[in-house]
């Protein structure tokens, strides 16, 4: 067989009377009146090959050809003949007739075709995934996740970023999640964690003198995987010394402009910036989706104007009442909102009262409490016939932005009322330095305990910590959280201050960030930087909800590899080299 000359969804009318040599997957066979059709597939694309019984030594081997088979093929590139083009093919208008045909490997009957698995649950894809990646879907996503880590590369190569790996096996760092162990065998009793990120690497290369590191990198965190979520993801992680905010979001906006454009053909405009407290109130969330309105609106005024005792009692408590105008909601049958009611409830809602507009009127639910403020309700809301209200009230106004914050993004998708084909970016930036997290009774960080505290708000750090905004930065792209980062604490006291606000000691924080803090001492400049989520990227460029479909080996939603069996069992051997002992009943 003559080496390979041609991918198969090369060939095209210019390739005509040219000699081809092609290799690839069986991917479709036909019999027509003794001439055998095989559609040849390599990741390239689909190209029909022709036996004819002329041949007969070839025709017989073709005979045998089932799904899947692999093969090499030549002869000769010839226009199909007229009436027979296939125009949904890009090569739909040749064909190659075979004089040469070997079966590099016979396949056993597959388990899922690249057809079937179209429609295939996620399950079986998962299982059988060496089929369901050949997948032309498939294949465009692997093509595309190459192409994205090399614009990314090279644009910051242009940049004078240098990638610099840091480890895997490391000491645990607070990020929030938690943390996948590995015994040290060689330190019985003690454990790697697996880097929730290369956060206090990157600072370190920093402090060494690197200026602008970026890395490609794997980070694991032990959480449960969600659409978006997956416990092994990969971040785009940079990190640049001497450098301000605008400096990170300029370079951070010029490689999303650079990746929108080479990839999709779509020209980003300069982001603009919305501060934390803005997007929360206006949006109910710090990664607001602003391709549709259905904002927001706080009438706690005109609530405390009527007899309904739920808001009443909100409001005597300090609390909030806000409301959602959800347009064409009236539709919604009595079932479905009350399944809204039941659903809010997980987030801390005693209900969710809820009214029609109907002929300019409340029609519906809590209509009659309304009607004395009627007018102003209406006007404020900026309702109209065949809109829904839903009204958020508690006495934590905090619970009220978290309910009507999730019910909006339910809805707006729902009811289809979010536009395809829009691109909305956001900057979401002042954020809180900390929280105050009521069931542990102290202050946690909203990013991580590294974000620079704004220096207008240093002064407060004691006398005021809930008031101190950090100088970090989130990117959001149509309601989803792109990446986050800071401007980070580069002097040791500051750096100890903090630690102190979240409740970590002098001791307990020289035990875990002494590394850090000597660092921070011995001369390390200002800096800051930024993570990306890589997959989420490549979810947008692609346009899929699921992170699984961007990623070629990923865990199900209960973090198992279906294809590998892992997590798996260890032997008896393998736990007591590392000393360990697995107790007798196993948790679920
Ligand atoms: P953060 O924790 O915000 O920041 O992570 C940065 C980005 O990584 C992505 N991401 C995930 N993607 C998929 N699955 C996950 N489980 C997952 N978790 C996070 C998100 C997120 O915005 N060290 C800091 C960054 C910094 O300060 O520079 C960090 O890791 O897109």
């Amino acid at each position: 067989m003559d080496k390979r000359t041609h991918a198969c969804g090369a060939l095209r009318r210019d390739d005509i009377g040219s000699r081809v040599s092609l290799a690839g997957w069986v991917n479709n066979y036909r019999d027509h009146g003794g001439v055998i059709f095989i559609d040849l597939r390599d990741r390239t694309g689909l190209i029909q090959v022709v036996f004819h019984p002329d041949h007969p030594e070839i025709h017989a081997l073709a005979d045998r050809l089932r799904h899947e088979d692999v093969i090499a093929a030549a002869g000769e590139c010839v226009p199909r003949e007229a009436g027979l083009e296939n125009p949904r093919l890009a090569t739909g208008r040749v064909e190659v007739r075979a004089d040469a045909l070997e079966v590099l490997n016979k396949a056993a009957t597959p388990p899922l075709t690249p057809e079937d698995a179209e429609t295939a649950g996620e399950e079986r894809r998962l299982r059988h995934r060496p089929l369901d990646l050949r997948r032309p879907a498939m294949q465009s996503m692997l093509a595309t996740r190459h192409r994205t880590t090399k614009v990314v590369r090279d644009y910051f190569d242009e940049l004078g970023f240098w990638e610099i790996e840091t480890p895997f096996l490391c000491r645990s760092t607070p990020e929030g999640a938690r943390d996948f162990l590995v015994p040290a065998r060689l330190h019985p009793g003690r454990f790697y964690a697996l880097p929730q990120s290369p956060q206090l690497f990157k600072q370190i290369l920093m402090a060494s003198g690197a200026e602008k590191y970026l890395q490609i990198v794997r980070c694991f965190r032990d959480e449960d995987p969600r659409a978006d979520r997956q416990a092994e993801f990969t971040q785009l992680d940079m990190e640049m010394s001497f450098a301000d905010t605008e400096d990170v979001i300029e370079a951070t906006e010029g490689c999303m402009r650079r990746l929108w454009r080479e990839i999709l053909g779509v020209e980003v405009p300069a982001i603009p910036r919305m501060g934390y407290r803005e997007a929360m109130e206006r949006f109910g969330s710090d990664r607001p989706d602003l391709r549709y309105g259905m904002e927001l609106v706080d009438v706690a005024d005109i609530a405390a104007e009527t007899d309904f005792k739920v808001f009443r009692n909100a409001l005597g408590a300090g609390g909030a009442v806000k409301a959602i105008r959800v347009p064409g909601g009236a539709a919604m049958p009595r079932s479905q909102t009350d399944g809204l009611a039941e659903w809010v409830q997980q987030f801390g809602a005693g209900g969710l009262p809820v009214t029609k507009v109907d002929g300019g009127a409340f029609s519906t639910g809590i209509a009659k409490f309304l009607e004395p403020v009627r007018e102003k309700m209406l006007a404020r809301i900026g309702a109209e016939d065949g809109d829904l209200v839903c009204f958020g009230c508690d006495a934590d106004p905090a619970v009220v932005t978290r309910v009507l914050g999730e019910l909006r993004v339910r809805l707006a998708h729902e009811r289809e009322l979010v536009p395809k084909d829009s691109w909305q970016w956001v900057w979401i930036v002042d954020f809180p330095l900390v929280e105050w997290n009521a069931e542990q009774g102290r202050w946690d960080s909203l990013h991580h305990p590294f974000s620079a505290p704004h220096p207008d708000d240093e002064d407060e750090l004691e006398s005021d910590p809930g008031a101190v905004r950090s100088l970090a930065y989130d990117l959001v792209l149509n309601g989803s959280e792109l990446g986050g980062g800071s401007i980070r604490i580069h002097r040791p006291q500051l750096q100890q201050r903090v630690l102190g606000l979240l409740g970590i000691g002098e001791q307990e924080a020289r035990e875990q960030f002494g590394f850090l803090l000597d660092a921070l001492a011995h001369g390390a400049p200002p800096h800051g930087g930024i993570a990306l989520g890589l997959d989420r990227i490549v979810m947008h460029l692609l346009g899929t909800s699921n992170i699984r479909d961007v990623i070629a080996f990923p865990k199900t939603q209960t973090g198992a590899d279906l294809m590998t069996g892992a997590p798996a069992e260890v032997t008896p051997g393998q736990l007591a080299e590392l000393g360990l002992r697995l107790q007798e009943t196993k948790p679920s």
